[in-house]
This record gives structure tokens, sequence and C-alpha cells, in this order.
């Protein structure tokens, strides 16, 4: 398997970075996941669009243009196979670990391209739990450091469940590695952007479609007595696209089926990315 790392593409096996790389010191860096159908980048330039978010917020420059990104992820990409890219770029390597940012030093640059794994939960819906958000303040920009949500995705597989519903005091944010969407009373509502969820651009991709194909749809608090009431809730992400939740805390969610605007949005999604 090749990789790209600052520049080269090389054997994974040869990719090797310094341990004094702020990534692995501080978490120091941020990411991307951008899924790739036959060969072809969704929504390409939505996600470098929030790799320059991301790099904005943790004040570090970007060292590619769009038209760099993109040609430096196109040899990694096999057009036989449904594959997603994940780019990592960190502030590099410094001469001593220290807190503030090093002077002189260019960023790590690392990107690898893996199949998107067939996940049944897609079809048949999976089982989630409710968990507190211990989260930071900035998880509209997409750090490295996932301490947390590891912990919360964690919690939630130890519970017999597939993902953690996070939710600060009465307010659902997100779900810990997807964006969360229910239909109450017949309309489809996400939680608006903001500092407490990560722009999903599967998220942005649903609402478009709900928009241009005529289902009610609005960005609107949820609250955990909303989630608790919805007749569907779904959980969104690149890699696992529209996962219908049949069970939340144990109850079933409308009838324990993936619901009727499930079916039509995931329909209107596989038609949209073929
Ligand atoms: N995670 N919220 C969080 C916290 C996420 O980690 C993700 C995706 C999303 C969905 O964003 P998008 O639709 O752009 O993939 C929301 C990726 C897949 C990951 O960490 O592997």
């Amino acid at each position: 398997k090749t990789v790209y790392l600052n520049g080269d593409y090389i054997a994974l096996a040869d990719a090797k970075i310094s341990v004094l790389d702020r990534g692995f010191l501080f978490g120091d860096g941020i990411y991307e996941v951008i899924p790739a159908y036959k060969g072809r980048l969704f929504h390409l330039d939505a996600h470098l669009q929030r790799l320059q978010d991301s790099l904005t917020a943790i004040r570090l420059a970007n060292p590619h243009t769009f038209d760099e990104w993109r040609a430096i992820f196109t040899p990694l990409l096999d057009a036989s196979k449904d594959q997603y890219i994940y780019l990592q770029i960190t502030r590099g390597v410094a001469p001593k670990r220290d807190h503030a940012f090093p002077e002189h030093i260019g960023p790590t640059v690392f990107a690898m391209c893996s199949d998107i794994a067939p996940f049944p939960g897609k079809v048949i819906g999976i089982k989630a739990v409710t968990i507190d958000d211990k989260r930071w303040q900035l998880c509209n920009a997409k750090a490295i450091t996932l301490l947390a949500n590891i912990l919360h995705r964690q919690d939630a597989l130890d519970q017999g469940a597939a993902e953690a519903i996070l939710h600060r005091g009465e307010v659902v944010t997100e779900g810990a590695a997807s964006n969360v969407f229910i239909v109450l009373n017949g309309v489809l509502i996400t939680p608006p952007k903001g500092p407490d969820i990560l722009p999903g651009i599967t998220r942005d991709v649903i609402l478009m479609l709900a928009q241009n194909n005529g289902l009610a749809c609005k960005e609107d608090t949820i609250t955990l007595a909303q989630l608790n009431a919805a007749e569907e809730i779904w959980v969104t992400s690149s890699t696992r696209e529209i996962v219908p939740v049949i069970e939340l805390n144990q109850t079933l969610v409308g009838t324990g089926q993936p619901g009727p605007v499930w079916q039509r949005m995931d329909a209107l999604f596989q038609a949209y990315k073929a």
C-alpha cells in the first residue's frame, strides 16, 4: 500500500515520522476524511473548505492550493472501489517539546487511501445510547485530538450500541463520529452549525437533497425530550453515510425498523452519489 508523506509516495511500512512531531506529542493537528466513489472524490471542494477552516482555527497555514490537494490525492485512488482519503496535517516536528508554537518549521502532511468497509448497520439500523458530551468548545474544527470522541464511542460499544448520541445538558449535539438527524412530526431536524458540532459534509448533502426534493426540514436545536419522541433518528458521516438508529437507550425508535423518511433519503443519497 502506497501513502503520501511530505511530498513523497512511499510504502506504508516506510512512512515514518519523528517522535517530536507535535501531532504525536500534543495532538496538535487537524484531519479530513473524504470519500471517493469509484475514484471520484465526493464534494472535494466542501471538504477542502472545511480543511481550510480547521487550519484557520488552529492558526496553521494551508500548505497547498485546492488544485494541489487534488493532485496529491489522485494517485492514491483506485477507480474500481469505494474508498476514502484520510488526510492529516500537524504543526510539524519541533526541536524540543514546548507548548508554544515553534518557529521556522513546516507542517507534517500525511495522506492515505482506504477501502470503505461495508457497514451492516447502514441497512438494518443500529442501537445508540445518549452520553453527556465531555468535549471542548472547538468541535467545529476537525482536530486530531479525539480522546473524548474515542471514550464516548467506546462507552457506547461497551453498552452494546454502535454510536453515542452526545448532549450538553438538555441539548443534543452530534454523534461521537457523526452528525444527528431526527424526524419529529414529519419534519427532518438537525442541530445548527456552531462550536458544539463538526459541520458534516454528509449533513449538508442531506439538507440539500431534502430541500431539492420537497422534504420538510430545518436546522434547529434538538432537546433530549424531542430525541426521545422522534419517529426516526439517523446518524450521518462520510464513511457510513446515513445510518438509521432503531433503538435508543434500549427503547425502540418508532417501530424499531429503519423508517420511511430514511428509506426515501437513502435512495436519494445513493442516486446522488452514483
Ligand atoms: N468523522 N461529527 C464528528 C464528530 C465526526 O467525527 C464526523 C465524521 C462527522 C460527520 O462529518 P462528515 O459527514 O463530513 O464525515 C460529524 C469521520 C468520518 C472520522 O472521524 O472518521
